[in-house]
């Protein structure tokens, strides 16, 4: 590699996303670059030349290392949505313009579907323009909705965080209430994808039976049925505990939160906040059940929770952040790379690369 590297981060954090960070500046050193940059929140910053050498932050390996388990996004990130390239061709020349006279090869970004539209349109835009840059995308995301990848860092993190929090809560109900009743309803986020949710049920095993019931996005939650089912658990055991999904929605296609008031908050890709759906159902549970009830919402813990990251998860991300340079090095632009699963006993994973059109939300 001749010339520089850019690297940004775009989109919720996990707890492993700047080990893909630090798999970006350990492969593009190891490759030759002569300067790796940082955006400093994502795209958004960039546009306003908001980005730092990376090489002034991690000196040694130590610091990769602390990098790999450091949580929270290092450079900051943003949810932000390019605009199409008819719609406003004066912010991709300005951007091109910065890209140039930083002398970038390689444009890296670390993101969920919504930040693959970026590597998309920028990387649309150079074919187009004749610009010499080549954009790989480095796959993140709690919720692990990305296509075509087995699996995405940060999910393994947040599901390991979820699991045993879940464990956690059921195991203290158990020892506190003796004839009184308590239903608690834990919050995962996910938004329209199940998969967070799921693993809540790997808190069961042998000192666990695991959630009594779990909501997932995808079917649609009735209310009734929901009190009805509540009632029946507790004729038979004091505690209850319900793990619904942050995006659970009504027959009409409606969320629970925003039926309880919610958040009208909505982000630059159209999608309105997702809070509020436990504590409703815990009032609903209040009403119509009159008993005890607590809702709990995981929030941002479960995607920044780095004391428990998953150990294949942190190496997972380094390595997608390391096959992003070297496939961008390599002539490839426009593509995500992806995790392929090799097997699954032993479990064995490697990296693959897919067309970013095939990913990307519009
Ligand atoms: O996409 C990751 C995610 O954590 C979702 O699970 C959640 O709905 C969303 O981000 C929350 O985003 P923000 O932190 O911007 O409100």
């Amino acid at each position: 590699m001749k010339g520089n590297v850019i690297v940004g981060q775009s989109g919720g954090p996990t707890a492993v996303i700047n080990s893909s960070l630090a798999g970006v500046y350990r492969t593009a050193k190891d490759r030759g670059a002569k300067k790796v940059y940082g955006m400093m929140f994502g795209i958004q910053g960039f546009l306003d030349e908001q980005y730092v050498d990376l090489s002034d932050y991690i000196k040694n390996e130590l610091d990769i290392e602390i990098l790999k388990r450091t949580p929270s996004a290092f450079l900051g990130t943003c949810r932000y949505k390019l605009p199409a390239i008819h719609e406003n061709k004066e912010i991709y020349e300005k951007i091109f313009e910065i890209l140039n006279r930083l002398e970038i090869e390689c444009f890296i970004y670390i993101g969920g579907n919504d930040s693959m539209d970026t590597i998309k349109k920028l990387s649309d835009y150079a074919i187009v323009t004749g610009q010499p840059q080549k954009f790989v995308g480095v796959p993140k995301t709690i919720d692990n909705d990305l296509a075509l990848t087995d699996h995405t860092p940060g999910y393994g993190s947040a599901a390991k965080y979820i699991a045993t929090s879940t464990k956690e809560i059921i195991r203290d109900g158990l020892g506190f209430s003796y004839k009184k009743s308590l239903v608690t309803i834990i919050e995962i986020m996910g938004r329209n994808a199940g998969w967070l949710t799921g693993a809540s049920a790997l808190s069961k095993g042998e000192d666990c039976d695991g959630p009594d019931l779990i909501y997932l996005p995808e079917i649609p939650f009735e209310v009734d049925d929901f009190v009805e089912r509540v009632s029946r658990l507790l004729q038979e055991k004091s505690t209850v505990v319900v793990a619904v999904s942050e995006g659970i929605k009504l027959k009409g296609g409606r969320y629970v939160c925003e039926a309880s008031g919610g958040s009208d908050y909505v982000d630059a890709f159209g999608h309105v906040q997702l809070t509020g759906s436990a504590n409703y159902l815990a009032g609903v549970v209040r009403e119509r059940i009159g008993c005890k009830t607590r809702a709990i919402e995981f929030s941002t813990l479960q995607r920044s929770a780095s004391h428990l990251a998953s150990r294949v998860d942190i190496n997972e991300a380094f390595m997608v952040g390391g096959a992003a340079v070297k496939a961008a090095d390599e002539g490839d632009s426009g593509k995500m790379v992806v995790i392929d699963r090799v097997s699954d006993d032993p479990y064995q994973c490697a990296t693959g690369i897919y067309d970013v059109h095939k990913i990307a939300n519009d």
